[in-house]
C-alpha cells in the first residue's frame, strides 16, 4: 500500500473528523483539530494514499523535553498493514532525539493499541481511575523514557 505521511493541514481536516467519529465514543471534532495547526506544541500527522485518501493520523503535543501523544487511529479497513507503525516510528525518533519521555493514556481493553504501543517500547507508569467516559473505565498510563 503507497502511502506517506504529511503534516496535518486545512485539507484533512473534513477526514480526519470523521476517522475520530468512527474510532472514539468522545471524537475531537473539526473545530479542535483545526486549533491544533495553530498551536505551536503541536505535530499532527496524517497517513494519506496518492488519491487523497486519509488511512489514519495521529497527534502529538510537546512541552520542554515531555512529549504527550493524543490519539492514533487508523481506518478499519486499513488496519493490520503497519500504517499505525510508521506513524508511531515519526514521534519515537523525534522523542529519541528530542525527549526525556513519551507518555499517553489508554484503554486496558484496548488490546490492540496497547500492543502497538508496547511493541514500541511503552511501559505501564501507572492508572487514573474512571478516566474515561461512554464506558467508563480506568486509563492505563504508558510511558516510554528516552537515554539521554
Ligand atoms: C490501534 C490502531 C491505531 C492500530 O493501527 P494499525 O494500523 O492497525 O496497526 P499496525 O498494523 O501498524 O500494527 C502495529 C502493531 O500494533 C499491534 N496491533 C495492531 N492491531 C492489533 C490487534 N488487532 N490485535 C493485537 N495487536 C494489534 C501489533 O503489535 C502490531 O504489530 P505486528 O503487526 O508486528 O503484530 C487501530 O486499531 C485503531 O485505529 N484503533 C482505533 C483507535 C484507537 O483505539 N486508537 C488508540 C487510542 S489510544
Amino acid at each position: 500500500m503507497e502511502y506517506q505521511l504529511v503534516p496535518m493541514d486545512h485539507s484533512h481536516l473534513p477526514a480526519v473528523a470523521a476517522l475520530e467519529r468512527l474510532c472514539f465514543t468522545t471524537p475531537w471534532n473539526e473545530a479542535m483539530l483545526e486549533e491544533e495547526l495553530y498551536n505551536d506544541t503541536a505535530s499532527f500527522i496524517v497517513a494519506q494514499r496518492d488519491d487523497g485518501e486519509v488511512l489514519g493520523y495521529a497527534g502529538l503535543h510537546v512541552i520542554l523535553d515531555e512529549g504527550y501523544i493524543d490519539n492514533v487511529a487508523v481506518r478499519p479497513e486499513y488496519r493490520r498493514q503497519g500504517v499505525a507503525d510508521r506513524l508511531l516510528d515519526v514521534f519515537c525518533r523525534f522523542g529519541q532525539a528530542r525527549l526525556a519521555f513519551l507518555t499517553l493514556e489508554v484503554r486496558p481493553s484496548n488490546t490492540a493499541a496497547v500492543a502497538l504501543y508496547e511493541k514500541h517500547g511503552f511501559r505501564e507508569a501507572g492508572r487514573r481511575k474512571n478516566y474515561y467516559e461512554n464506558p467508563t473505565e480506568d486509563a492505563l498510563l504508558l510511558t516510554k523514557e528516552f537515554k539521554p
